[in-house]
């Protein structure tokens, strides 16, 4: 039988897990912005061609202009994140969400469009890298894993809901209100999260680790204690008190040894979540339906489906990845995206468009949202040392935008050039991505150590002592 004292104990345990659960869907909001954003242009990008008058080379810009915001934002969002705490960066980015939603609703003309969306940008570059960050730092380490990927979770919904907002306001219309406004509607709606998630922001604290860095540990303790309890939070301040106190916090250390490996895996896994081509489908999954015969709104329905399955199997790594392990998920995920695209690749090459094209993608999806999606973004947010996270955690995030701008924007070319085509009927890009995909399995199998269950100040000792 429950003892009185044991029931307001576990009362208590449940009301700091609430506490850690409102934080990460606060901060996972910049998750869903990200994937609003990103994926708001593919129900629009029609209609503002026909508004605008875009030529194919006009069209391509509009709709990757963004992409390059989130680069520059990655990029710089570490060092304001170091500096200035990582709430602070975190409302930044909602503003600069907010800015970019309104004025890409009311452009006069295409460059202020595609200022409006490189700012939007801006703001998805530093949410991609901060909504993990601040996630990992106030997480306790038996479910940081979970939490993190929480945020992954956010980015497929917010593609998802962005696929029915889009589907919903063209129905409001005919072309010709489409082309003059369902756009604007498109795009003006990320007003609405952007907003929420600036307003929730003010509820959330400053993330502890950051806190301990800028000398402000009574405040830190703070936090920790509503996390952890009292027990918990001495021990934890002392171990971060610790570290950081060893830590040398120089950006230059993380080319040298013993944080050098700590950055080349970073780095590595971050350009080979994108290289493995998940935004191929993300982006162009109408145009690959078509591709393969069906009809515009089958191709919908199509791609309705793969969001779907985006977010179930997201759900799949969430409970599963503090318990199996990142390598696990890593190598299986890995494993399973790699055959979808032979198999998809010998498709193509055959000209096959039988219903098990679709099981092939729906195949890829399922595995990259179980494994590569969620994993990649919790191991780049918890291997780095807290003094010099935001700014790792940068130069990684940066390079896989980069990375993902390349092969969004080759795909076209190498999917339509005519040597390619003669050659392997289409089936070249899937292949060379199911290739970069057994080079993730052999990498994490031989250089990415384990860091389920492990506190972020054991996973940097272990740097040290290696
Ligand atoms: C990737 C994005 C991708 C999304 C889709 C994220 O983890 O970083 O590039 O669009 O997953 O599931």
């Amino acid at each position: 039988m429950e003892t009185p004292h044991q029931g307001t104990a576990s009362a208590t345990e449940q009301g700091r897990r609430s506490y850690v659960m409102m934080l990460t869907l606060i901060a996972a909001l910049g998750g869903l912005l990200f994937g609003y954003d990103t994926a708001v242009i593919s129900g629009a990008i029609g209609f503002l061609r026909t508004h605008f008058g875009l030529s194919a080379a006009e069209t391509g810009w509009a709709a990757s202009s963004a992409l390059v915001g989130c680069i520059v934002g990655a990029g710089f969002a570490g060092e304001i994140s170091d500096a200035f705490g990582r709430r602070k960066a975190l409302m930044l980015a909602a503003v600069l969400f907010t800015i970019s939603g309104v004025w890409s609703a009311i452009p006069a003309t295409i460059t202020e469009f595609n200022i409006a969306r490189i700012i939007g940008g801006v703001g998805v570059g530093m949410a991609s890298l901060l909504s993990p960050l601040y996630i990992s730092e106030i997480s306790p380490a038996a479910i940081r894993g979970r939490l993190v990927s929480y945020n992954q979770l956010a980015i497929v919904s917010g593609i998802l809901v962005v696929y029915f907002a889009n589907y919903f306001i063209a129905g409001l219309g005919d072309e010709a209100w489409n082309t003059a406004r369902g756009w604007r509607w498109m795009f003006g709606s990320e007003a609405i999260p952007a907003t929420i998630f600036f307003f929730t922001l003010f509820a959330i604290p400053e993330s502890p680790r950051w806190l301990v860095k800028q000398n402000q540990a009574g405040r830190a303790e703070v936090v920790l204690t509503r996390i952890g309890g009292p027990t918990q939070a001495a021990a934890e301040l002392r171990a971060i008190r610790e570290t950081i106190n060893e830590e040398a916090g120089k950006l230059g250390d993380l080319f040298r040894p013993p944080l050098r490996r700590a950055m080349i895996i970073g780095i590595i896994l971050a350009i080979l979540q994108q290289i493995t081509g998940i935004n191929v489908f993300m982006y162009y999954a109408p145009e690959i339906f078509k591709g393969l015969g069906a009809g515009t709104d089958i191709a919908l329905l199509q791609t309705v489906i793969i969001g779907i399955f985006n977010v179930t199997f997201t759900l799949l790594a969430i409970r599963t990845v503090d318990r199996l392990g990142r390598k696990p998920l890593l190598i299986i995920g890995a494993t399973g995206m790699g055959i979808s695209l032979t198999g998809l690749g010998i498709a193509a090459a055959i000209g096959s468009t039988a219903a098990w094209v679709l099981v092939f993608i729906l195949g890829y999806i399922a595995c990259f949202a179980m494994s590569l999606g969620p994993v990649v973004w919790v191991v780049i947010a918890e291997i780095f040392p807290t003094k010099i996270r935001g700014r790792a955690m940068a130069i990684a995030t940066l390079l896989l935008w980069t990375a993902n701008y390349a092969i969004s924007q080759t795909f076209p070319i190498i999917n339509e050039d005519p040597w390619l085509v003669a050659t392997f009927h289409h089936a070249f890009p899937f292949w060379l991505y199911a290739v970069f995909c057994v080079i993730m399995v052999i990498f994490v199998r031989r250089v990415v150590p384990e860091t389920k269950g492990k506190s972020l100040e054991e996973i940097e000792r272990f740097w040290s002592k290696r």
